[in-house]
């Protein structure tokens, strides 16, 4: 198993050139499925998801080649419809691909995705859908059978704004003889990247980013080329460490217009931040104040993937903040690390109290999750001394080479292997 080690606290100054973001590229790839053709995707990052994503393709017969962010798919010689156990078992959003597989081969199965560090992660609202829209489901020793001889089009209402439910929709009615109308659709910029891969291949989606999308089922899909949407939540997390360690960088192909909720509640606390062009300038020449609350929402409101990483930023500020992380049950696993590294975070449920202090100490510490673990990274880079972090593959699911492009900033932060 590999470590990262961290001395901090060091001030960052620099560029970083964002990748595609990691909740936009995993859907993008599952809709690959159902041109039976060529797919360029550029800007995909090479994170251990994706690469996780590529082996479910190799393995339903597809080819994939990758190099320099650029993946070429082709689905023409799909012959499988099920989903490996341990595949399933090695991303529990590879669910993403069961409304594609469905579409082009008429059935599907996979194993069923469980829950993850996050607590349960029911897909109940998935499969209610499918089954309006006409799909037979059998859940029997674990496995979830799916088969439909025809997509009955429907208006389709989520009780709850669920991203993967509206991508999967989505994925399973674009080739369909009718129109679906999803209502209180997830508004996530990422499934605009969705709908905009989908049309480039010839479908007619509308009203992504918006709590009514519509698609107007098509009988084919073709060949295409797309560039992904830079990721909102890594900039969110080079935002975070400016903010705890500060200094003044530069994020290039950054869209601010998907970071609203984290950019008004830090440039509150204190930061400096400026869209101009494509780049978002940041800069953090003081200790931060708190801010009030902070309650995760779905998209536009605070995103849940946000929570931990600004947690770092709040646990070094002047003055107290509550967090309510109303997205997923079990979203504080970050918080004893963070206390060992001299924080003062109580947590009630939902709610976790942070009373700021001046420093945190360097700590051996142990990431949990994905954005837990990039948590750890930003308190480490603020914090006194030497910072070791454990079970780092939770990171390197969703960081491509944390260690290198923080050290681009002038971080002193290098991995170790055991
Ligand atoms: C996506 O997960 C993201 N993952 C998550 O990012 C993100 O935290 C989440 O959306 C919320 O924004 C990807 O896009 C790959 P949901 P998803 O369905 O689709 C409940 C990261 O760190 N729910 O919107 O699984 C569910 O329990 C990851 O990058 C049901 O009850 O999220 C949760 O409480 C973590 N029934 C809430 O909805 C369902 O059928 C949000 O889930 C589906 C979801």
């Amino acid at each position: 198993m590999s470590k990262l080690i961290i001395n901090g606290p060091k001030k960052l100054e620099g560029e970083i050139d964002l990748y595609g973001a990691k909740n936009a590229v995993l859907p993008i790839m599952a809709a690959t499925v159902l041109n039976g053709g060529k797919n360029v995707i550029k800007n995909c990052p090479s994170l251990a998801d994706v690469h996780s994503t590529f082996k479910i393709l190799e393995d339903l017969g597809c080819t994939v080649d990758y190099k320099n962010r650029i993946a070429i798919i082709d689905s023409y010689g799909i012959n499988d419809f099920c989903i490996k156990e341990n595949l399933m078992r090695e991303m529990r959003s590879s669910i993403i691909f069961l409304g594609a597989i469905i579409a082009r081969c008429r059935k599907a199965v996979i194993s069923y995705p469980g829950g993850c560090e996050l607590g349960p992660r029911p897909i109940d609202l998935h499969l209610k859908a499918f089954k309006q829209l006409g799909v037979e489901i059998e859940e029997s020793h674990g496995y979830i059978s799916c088969k439909v001889d025809k997509i009955k089009p429907q208006n389709l209402h989520l009780f709850f704004p669920s991203v993967g439910a509206t991508e999967n929709i989505m994925l399973l009615s674009t080739i369909s003889d009718g129109e679906t109308i999803i209502t209180n659709a997830a508004k996530e910029p990422e499934i605009v990247d969705l709908q905009n891969y989908l049309n480039s291949m010839g479908a007619k989606i509308t009203g992504a980013g918006s709590e009514i999308i519509s698609i107007k089922g098509v009988k084919e899909l073709h060949d295409t080329e797309h560039s992904v949407m830079p990721d909102r939540i890594v900039a969110s997390t080079y935002i975070c460490a400016t903010a705890c360690c500060g200094g003044e960088i530069v994020l290039k192909n950054a869209n601010s217009l998907h970071m609203q909720s984290i950019l008004v509640l830090l440039r509150e606390a204190g930061i400096n931040a400026e869209q101009s062009g494509k780049n978002l300038n940041i800069s953090c020449k003081k200790r931060l104040t708190s801010a009030s609350a902070i309650k995760t929402m779905p998209y536009p409101g605070f995103p849940t993937d946000a929570q931990a990483i600004t947690m770092s930023v709040f646990s070094k500020s002047i003055g107290t903040t509550v967090f309510v992380e109303n997205m997923f049950e079990n979203r504080f696993k970050h918080v004893e690390e963070l206390i060992r590294m001299g924080a003062d975070i109580t947590v009630d449920g939902r709610v976790a109290v942070i009373k700021g202090v001046k420093n945190q100490l360097g700590a051996s510490v142990n990431a949990s999750d994905l954005r837990g673990g990039a948590a750890l990274v930003i308190a480490g880079l603020g914090a006194l001394g030497i910072t070791e972090i454990s079970n780092i593959h939770h990171i390197d699911r969703g960081y491509e080479n944390i260690e290198s492009e923080f050290s681009k900033l002038g971080a002193d932060i290098y991995r170790i292997s055991e």
